[in-house]
This record gives structure tokens, sequence and C-alpha cells, in this order.
């Protein structure tokens, strides 16, 4: 079966590990026509606006996005572009797998968990204004829609991928409203789900527990801000922003981007990690039911992470963004 899907190359290092893998995904067999759209900062220029209505009609009608990251312009009157594809689109699960690669130097070589973050509310509604000048007022919406939708996603998740416990990261002893009804309507979901060890901890205690013993999570589920800052942090458990894949579900669409961003710094010189993308890749080819070709390519990559002679540079090598691709695609021949 042949698919269409949604490429957004996105900014910065966008191109260049979206073409790495594209090429990548092609080579394993599966059949994809792709619908190529700009957004970010490409499409300021173009359309006038960073996420111009071709792109959500193009992702309504796919169902499906594989995306670059894109570049949020710095300045007044620019809401990040990535929150609004993501409100535009309902797409409320962000689902972030930290699982440490095979012979990559990381401080948790055995760490395998996922960050589940709501993707719709929180301080990210984008509700802030200035009250008088000096004084600026930003507001954080949690509602129980929200807040069970997401929970449901994470214990449904855990049972349908045999995971065993699920743990609220929260700061429900000072936002007793807001972070409270959060937590309350994640165990009124884990009620649902007695199979699946649900438990919570306040979210600074969570990231020094995270940082000295990740072990002892599985599944973890937060709002908005939280999910942003924790997955990054985990990022950091496996050897860094290169490595994080992640996907972001809705009812009517998904979208599959790594956890980092446009990388201006390393841009336009051929060296970024494509780890991150090709991971998600490898998660798109599986929400599209592309199982063979999923499995097909993660094998290959863990492969070239086995043999260690293939690094880009964020991981102590030389190699560039086209040699990891071809190192992948050789091990798919
Ligand atoms: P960033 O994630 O782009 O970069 C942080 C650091 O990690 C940089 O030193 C960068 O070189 C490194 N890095 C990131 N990805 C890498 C890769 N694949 N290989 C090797 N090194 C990598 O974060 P930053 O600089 O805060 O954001 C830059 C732009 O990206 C901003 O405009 C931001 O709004 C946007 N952004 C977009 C996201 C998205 O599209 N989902 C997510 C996060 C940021």
């Amino acid at each position: 079966m042949k698919h269409t899907i949604t490429l957004i190359p996105g900014d910065g290092i966008g191109p260049e590990i979206i073409a790495a893998t594209v090429r990548t995904i092609e080579a394993t067999g599966v059949e994809i026509e792709w619908e190529t759209q700009i957004g970010g900062a490409q499409a300021l220029e173009k359309f006038g606006s960073t996420l111009p209505e071709s792109l959500i009609e193009s992702i309504t009608k796919n169902k499906v996005a594989l995306k670059g990251p894109m570049t949020t312009p710095v300045g007044k009157g620019f809401t990040s572009v990535n929150v609004g594809l993501r409100k535009a689109l309902d797409l409320y699960a962000n689902v972030r797998p930290i699982k440490a690669l095979p012979n990559v130097p990381c401080r948790y070589p055995e760490l395998d968990l996922v960050v589940m973050r709501e993707n719709t509310e929180s301080l990210y509604a984008g509700l802030e204004h200035v009250v008088v000048p000096g004084v600026v007022e930003s507001l954080k919406i949690i509602t129980e829609k929200a807040s069970t939708r997401i929970a449901e996603y994470a214990f449904q998740y855990a049972k349908d991928n045999d995971r065993k416990k699920a743990t609220a990261m929260h700061k429900a002893n000072i936002m007793k409203l807001s972070d409270g009804l959060f937590l309350e309507c994640f165990y009124k979901v884990a009620e649902k789900y007695p199979e699946i060890e649900a438990d919570d901890k306040i979210i600074d205690n969570a990231c020094m527990q995270l940082v000295m013993r990740p072990s002892q999570f599985d599944i973890v589920v937060m709002e908005n801000l939280y999910g942003d800052i924790v997955s990054d942090l985990c990022a950091g458990l496996i050897g860094g922003l290169g490595l994080a894949p992640g996907a972001n579900i809705g009812e009517k669409a998904a979208t599959f981007e790594a956890v980092h961003g446009s990388a201006p710094d390393i841009a336009g010189q051929g060296i970024a990690n494509p780890t991150a993308i090709m991971l998600s890749a490898v998660m798109m080819l599986r929400h599209i039911k592309e199982f063979e070709s999923a499995t097909k390519m993660e094998d290959a990559m863990m492969e070239v992470f086995k043999d260690g002679e293939v690094r880009t540079r964020d991981l102590g090598g030389a190699a560039t963004t086209a040699d990891f691709a071809n190192a992948v695609i050789d091990k798919l021949k």
C-alpha cells in the first residue's frame, strides 16, 4: 500500500536531517509519496505566516507528517510555530521515548523510559498580557478534559507496550488547583488500569531523581511546560538531544519529530546527528502499520551504533549527517 505523508523539512538543520531520513526510509522499501510543505521561518518569507493554511490542510488530509524542527522568529507578535501546529491539529499527546542506544556513551546505558507530555495547554496556552507597564500576567490553563485524555493515553500506552508503571510529575503542593486537578485526573484514570502501578512525584524532586536514579521510572506523565523541560533533561541522560525522538498524537492526525530544535549553531554544515528524527520516523512507520520497514530501519540503526565506527560529532565522532544515513542504508542492503 502506498502512503501519502506530509513532509516538513523545517529550518536550520531540518532540511539536512530530513533528507538523510527520507533516503533511509525509502531504502527500507516502504512506498511513500511525500507532500512537501514549508513552515516556520521559511514560510514567513514566502507566505507571510509561520504556519500557512496549506500546511495544516495537508496534514489534516494525510493524517500523518514527518517534521523537521521549525524556528520561531524572535520578536513580538510571533507565537511558537510548533505550539501553534500542535494546537491547530489538537495533537494532545507528546510521546518521547528515552532509550539508551548500544555503544553510545551516556550516563545510564540501560535507561528506557517514556516521557508523556500534555501538549495543548498549561502556560503554553499563550495567554499573556501586560497588566500595567512592568507587570505581565501569564495564565496557566489546566482542564479536566485535557488532563484526563493525556492520562488515558499514557495508561493505554503502558498497557499496549508492556510497561508496568506510570508516574505523574507535578507541583500540586504549590499550584493546588491547577496541578491538583491534573493529579486528580491522573489517579481517576489509574483506577481503570489496576495492572499498571501508579504513583506521583513533585517535579523538583522528580528532576533530581531522574538524574540520580532514573531506572525507577517507566512512563512519566506531566503537563506541557514540565514535559518540555523534562524531555530535554532525559535526552541528556542518554547522550544528548541528537538522540531523542518524539510523536505528537491526536484523534485525527499525528506528527513525528525529534525533541530538539533547529540547532542554528550547527546548521548548514551537514554535521547534525539525524538519529532523533530517524527514530521518530521509525515511530511513524509503526503508526502507519509498516511494522516490517520500521523494524528493519531500527535494527539497521542499532547495528551501526553497535559497530561504533560511524558516529556524528555530538557523539565524539567525525561522521557527517549523510555518512550516518549511508551507513544505515548499507545495513539495509
Ligand atoms: P536546539 O535543540 O535547536 O539546540 C540545542 C543544542 O543542541 C545546540 O547546541 C545544538 O547544536 C544541539 N543539537 C540539537 N539537535 C542536534 C542534533 N540533531 N545533532 C547535534 N546537535 C544537536 O535548541 P535551541 O537552540 O534552544 O533552539 C533553536 C530553535 O529551534 C529555536 O527557534 C526554537 O524555537 C526551535 N525549536 C524547535 C523545536 C521544534 O521544531 N519542535 C523544538 C525546540 C526548539
